[in-house]
Order: structure tokens, then sequence, then C-alpha cells
């Protein structure tokens, strides 16, 4: 069965009712559930406006779960970055791993050389993928695809 990796990045909306935080926690929370279930792994950033992220597994798996998110109401302006064969899964130890360290993010686009503030759409698929990988590795350390990072 193909493996495929699906990169995207969009913009959040602020939530209507309870935090962001909150908001995080749930997304987090079906996103384990259900990618555990349909084998999928990645990696999920989330920066103030935007999210980024990094969906891995057989191709069929990959659309259903891709499709659910896109019509996720409480992020809009979804941008496909990526959508491509891959010989192995450079997230296997994520089931969705998840980083939104403000200094974190700071620190890695300060060293990618781009002027300005952060914005996904100066960055190549590959950028976003390394930007991402380096994030969760740094956040969540390799071990855990259900801890929950965010207070
Ligand atoms: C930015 C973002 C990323 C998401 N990532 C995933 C994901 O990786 N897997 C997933 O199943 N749901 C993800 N979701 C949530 C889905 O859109 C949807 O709410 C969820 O799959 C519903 O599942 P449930 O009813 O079983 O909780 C994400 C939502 C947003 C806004």
């Amino acid at each position: 069965m193909p493996l495929t990796r699906l990169v995207y990045f969009s913009t959040s909306k602020r939530p209507t009712d309870g935090s962001v935080a909150v908001q995080l926690k749930q997304i987090l929370a079906s996103s384990i559930k259900n990618n555990v279930h349909f084998a999928v792994t990645g990696g999920l950033v989330f920066n103030r406006n935007y999210f980024l992220q990094v969906l891995e597994g057989g191709r069929s798996n990959v659309t259903k779960v891709f499709s659910t998110i896109s019509v996720d109401l409480r992020h809009d302006q979804i941008e496909l970055v990526e959508v491509k064969d891959v010989r192995e899964r450079l997230f296997a130890a994520w089931s969705m791993g998840f980083a939104s360290t403000p200094e974190l993010i700071k620190e890695l686009w300060a060293k990618m050389d781009i002027q300005g503030e952060f914005n996904p759409k100066l960055l190549t698929g590959d950028q976003i993928v390394k930007l991402i990988f380096e994030l969760v590795k740094k956040e969540e350390g390799f071990a855990s695809s259900r801890k929950f990072s965010i207070a």
C-alpha cells in the first residue's frame, strides 16, 4: 500500500466558546484517537494565527482524515502544500506530535533567514516539513504520541 505524506497550513479561527488551549486539547484528543485507528502519523504546529500539519499513512486513510480536517470550522484558508508518496514515515513516533512554543518557533524562523514575521506562505514544502519535525522533536521528545504538551 503506497505511503503518502500530505502537508498543509491554515489560519486558525478564534474559538467562539472556551479558550484556545481547550480547543487545542480537543483537536489533539480527536487526532490521536482517530489517527491510531487509521494508522496515520504526523505533526501539528500551532502558532497564534496558523496551523501547520503533516499527515502520513496509507493514501486512502490520509485522504479520509484530511477530508474531515478540511471542513473543520476551527480553521480556514487551508493551503495545500504537498501530497506525495514517501518511502518511510518521518513522524513514526507520533500519532499527532504537537508543538506550539512561540520561542522555539521564533528561534527556528530566525535561522531560516527570511524577512519579517513568521509566515508559512513564504516556505517551500520541504522547509515546512523540516520546521514541523524540528519543533515536534524539541517539544515532545521521541517517546510520546499521547502526551499533551499544552498547558
Ligand atoms: C488544525 C486541525 C488539525 C486536525 N488534525 C486532525 C487529525 O490529525 N486527525 C483527526 O482525526 N482529526 C483532526 N482534526 C479534527 C477533525 O477536524 C475532526 O474534528 C475530528 O476528526 C472529529 O473526530 P471525533 O468526532 O471522532 O472527535 C483536526 C482539526 C484541526 C482544526
